[in-house]
């Protein structure tokens, strides 16, 4: 056990991370340090050696025998950073994903000031909220089908001052929803729903499986989406979804089918091509 400075609590937590193969060992120890202490990133640089309280280097431990659970450090800390702004994370929603922000890069061109946005599995909110977060008189819905996830959403709404311009109605995809919209966007599960056991621990022991799980061959929401979007969609509205990588080509097919054409792509950081816009 170490003594309790900055240096040897972060040199024994990295260790141990590295034991069992974790990513980033360096950032979630720093993370976690950071969080259990107070400290920001330059205290730990300029004062290696500050003594740490009983209770802080406590709280720490416990914290990195969390991680070494698998459990992600946004769940640890029960919040993630999504396109520059802090959401509340809760086991009621997926851990929110840095190549969520390739729908977001590309649906913000197409937005005015009045723009009504759908967003379906809202899960934490980040696509909706962050759209009207960053077009200040656009109004959005949410829907998701865990009210419990909602409730999440509605608060990170409210923590993030769009809650006004927001509506969260509970249901199976376009089943609550009237009206017609702008933008229907969805980062919907796509997994193959055999494939959920075989995902790295943090992901199929700390996601909600409802958050995972997209059917026999994880296209089963895009056909419904599809099949539904017409009825929902504006005269020249678009429709952009999220999809897994190698999916793109079967979720073309399904909503060309369903009488939409391809108008965009997008590409996530590891170079996957992740969103795709349809229009009529
Ligand atoms: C992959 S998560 C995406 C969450 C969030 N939009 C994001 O990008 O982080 C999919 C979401 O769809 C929701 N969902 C699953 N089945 C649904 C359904 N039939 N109707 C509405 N939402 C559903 C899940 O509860 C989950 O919140």
């Amino acid at each position: 056990m170490p003594s309790d400075t900055l240096q040897l609590l972060l040199g024994w937590a990295v260790a141990e991370l590295r034991k069992i193969d974790i990513e980033s060992p360096q950032l979630d120890a720093r993370l976690l340090l950071q969080h259990a202490t107070g400290l920001s990133r330059e205290d730990l640089i300029i004062d290696p050696d500050r003594g740490i309280s009983p209770a802080a280097a406590a709280s720490f431990r416990a914290m990195v025998a969390r991680r070494l659970a698998f459990e992600p450090v946004s769940r640890i800390l029960g919040e993630r950073e999504f396109y520059g702004r802090a959401f509340k994370v809760t086991p009621d929603v997926l851990d929110p994903r840095p190549d969520t922000e390739t729908i977001i890069d590309l649906a913000l061109p197409l937005m005015n000031a009045s723009s009504r946005i759908l967003d379906l599995g809202t899960g934490s909110g980040i696509i909706a909220i962050t759209l009207l977060a960053e077009t200040p008189e656009a109004t959005g819905v949410a829907v998701d089908l865990s009210p419990a996830a909602l409730v999440v959403a509605r608060s990170n709404a409210v923590r993030l001052g769009v809650a006004s311009r927001l509506t969260c109605v509970a249901g199976n995809w376009f089943e609550p929803v009237d009206g017609r919209f702008d933008l229907i966007l969805s980062n919907p599960p796509y997994i193959p729903s055999a494939d959920i056991a075989g995902l790295e621990p943090d992901v199929r022991n700390y996601d909600p499986h409802l958050a995972l799980a997209g059917g026999r061959d994880g296209l089963g929401p895009y056909r419904t989406i599809a099949a539904g979007a017409a009825a929902h969609l504006a005269p020249s509205g678009h429709v952009l979804v999220e999809q897994g990588a190698g999916q793109a080509d079967a979720v073309a097919a399904i909503f060309t089918a369903a009488g939409f054409k391809v108008a965009g792509t997008g590409v996530d950081l590891g170079g996957h091509l992740r969103c795709l816009i349809f229009s009529r």
